[in-house]
């Protein structure tokens, strides 16, 4: 692939904005949090946005940019975030995670930039202000744009709602657009047509009033670690299906035509396994792989610790263990209902002798795009313009709490434009983002105005 100057200009740009650790999670990362988005501001003004602020929080900064040429044209939101989530563990990345390089791999022969962030999300958001500079290069836009980039993504955007509930009419538009999914594969687009929820957990399991000599007194009392453990164990059935009470009420099971729909997409669970390293794929019976990551609810330990975890032996029972349990959660699940019922769930089911403390940390609501719309209509033109085959709709199995709250309080429907691939290794070590993708990208977005602002006119 022969790049243009602009293109390596590009490039090199992105590989700037990588080399910020804006680790939103970590207070030691602040001032790099901050000058990320100091970076995005600049990066909006020299694309030609003429109006960029950013937004103090009590949290990290929002950018915000508006190009505003008509008002009697539509508005289109650009969301994304220029945070990322932390590095670790940094000693399994073949390369430092804020040291970005361009690699060919087997999948990406052109290329990819390996760096935290490369993908999810500071790419996907430099090919929106790439994108910008792309339009203008050409002529007037066509529409009203607007950019809201932000730093708490990663941590549950706590103070984002906060910002749009007080800021409606700033953010008035008619479309929200976001890069932050993936499609199934170079070849293939598609277009994410829904999120699941999220309800994310931290469980304490207390004991004895202080770690215990494990010969002394192993055998006489509970355990934390292995209550915590029996405890996890009991979350799902042997059908691996949740075993909170009230936890499937308000779960829809969708028809066997939308289902049948659905597996047209071409996956491959080999594919899958081989790409994973694993021999087989383990999940809720009655339901395929693909539905069980994407259209079923599912509960899953992130974290869990207690006791002694460093070098050699020592024998100890732990006053304490502790666990992280996320839950990833379909349409007209509740969060925060489903955070009370596994509140309460958990206490109910421990034994004697330990005390069991539960909060939560953050959680969002499912969402789902409707394709029968206008915007749904001029995604589904620039994916087919740019790959030359029309993109296939897929529910997706990530969170993005901030869009079914957009919907709530904007009352707009988000345009999820992904270009990523499962492959990129998002929020693991070695994550990248294809070279080719990134310039797709960069190609359909102009290509979704055009057709947005089209169809608009045209009166659909
Ligand atoms: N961009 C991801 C979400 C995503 C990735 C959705 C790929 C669909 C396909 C986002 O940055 C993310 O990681 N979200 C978190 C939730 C958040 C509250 C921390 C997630 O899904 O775990
Ligand atoms: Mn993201
Ligand atoms: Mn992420």
């Amino acid at each position: 692939m022969a790049l243009t100057n602009d293109q390596n200009r590009f490039l090199n740009e992105w590989m700037e904005f990588l080399k910020i650790p804006s680790v939103s999670a970590d207070p030691a990362y602040k001032k790099d949090v901050d000058s990320a988005a100091t970076w995005v501001k600049n990066a909006l003004n020299n694309a030609g946005c003429p109006h960029t602020e950013i937004i103090k929080t009590p949290g990290h900064p929002i950018v915000y940019g508006e190009y505003l040429i008509d008002s009697s044209l539509p508005t289109v939101l650009v969301y994304g975030h220029y945070d990322v989530q932390p590095p670790d563990p940094i000693e399994l990345w073949d390369s430092p995670p804020f040291e970005p390089v361009i690699k060919a791999t087997e999948l990406h022969p052109e290329g990819a930039v390996f760096a935290r962030g490369a993908c999810d999300d500071k790419g996907q958001v430099f090919m929106h202000i790439k994108a910008l500079e792309v339009m203008l290069s050409k002529g007037p836009l066509a529409c009203n744009i607007k950019f809201m980039i932000e730093g708490e993504e990663e941590v549950g955007s706590d103070h984002l709602e906060g910002f749009v509930k007080n800021n409606k009419e700033k953010l008035t538009c008619d479309i929200i657009l976001i890069s932050d999914t993936g499609m199934i594969s170079k070849k293939q687009p598609s277009i994410t047509t829904g999120l699941r929820g999220l309800s994310y957990m931290e469980v304490t399991v207390t004991g004895p009033n202080r770690d215990l000599h494990s010969g002394l007194y192993g055998g006489s009392v509970a355990n934390p670690i292995n209550v915590l453990c029996e405890m996890i164990a009991q979350l799902k059935d042997e059908m691996q299906r949740i075993t909170i009470p009230g936890f499937y009420n308000s779960v829809k099971e969708l028809s066997q035509e939308v289902r049948n729909e659905m597996a047209k997409a071409p996956f491959d669970e080999n594919d899958f396994k081989d790409s994973i390293g694993i021999k087989a794929v383990q999940g809720e019976q009655g339901y395929s792989n693909e539905e069980r990551r994407t259209i079923r609810p599912t509960i899953d330990v992130n974290g869990i610790w207690g006791g002694y975890t460093g070098e050699g032996a020592k024998t100890v029972i732990a006053s304490k263990a502790h666990a992280k349990v996320s839950m990833r959660l379909v349409p007209d699940q509740d969060w925060n209902e489903i955070s009370e019922i596994f509140t309460k769930h958990f206490k109910s089911i421990a034994p004697a002798g330990v005390h069991i403390d539960v909060m939560t940390h953050h959680g969002g609501y499912a969402y789902v795009t409707p394709t029968e719309t206008v915007g749904y209509k001029a995604a589904h033109m620039a994916y087919q313009d740019t790959f030359g085959i029309p993109p296939i709709p897929c529910r997706g199995g990530g969170s993005i709490p901030i869009v079914p709250m957009f919907e709530k309080e904007l009352g707009v429907k988000s345009i999820l434009m992904g270009f990523g691939l499962d492959s990129d290794a998002i929020h693991s070590p070695n994550e990248h983002y294809g070279v080719y993708n990134f310039f797709k990208g960069i190609e359909t977005i102009p290509r979704f105005y055009h057709h947005y602002c089209n169809l608009v006119k045209e009166g659909n």
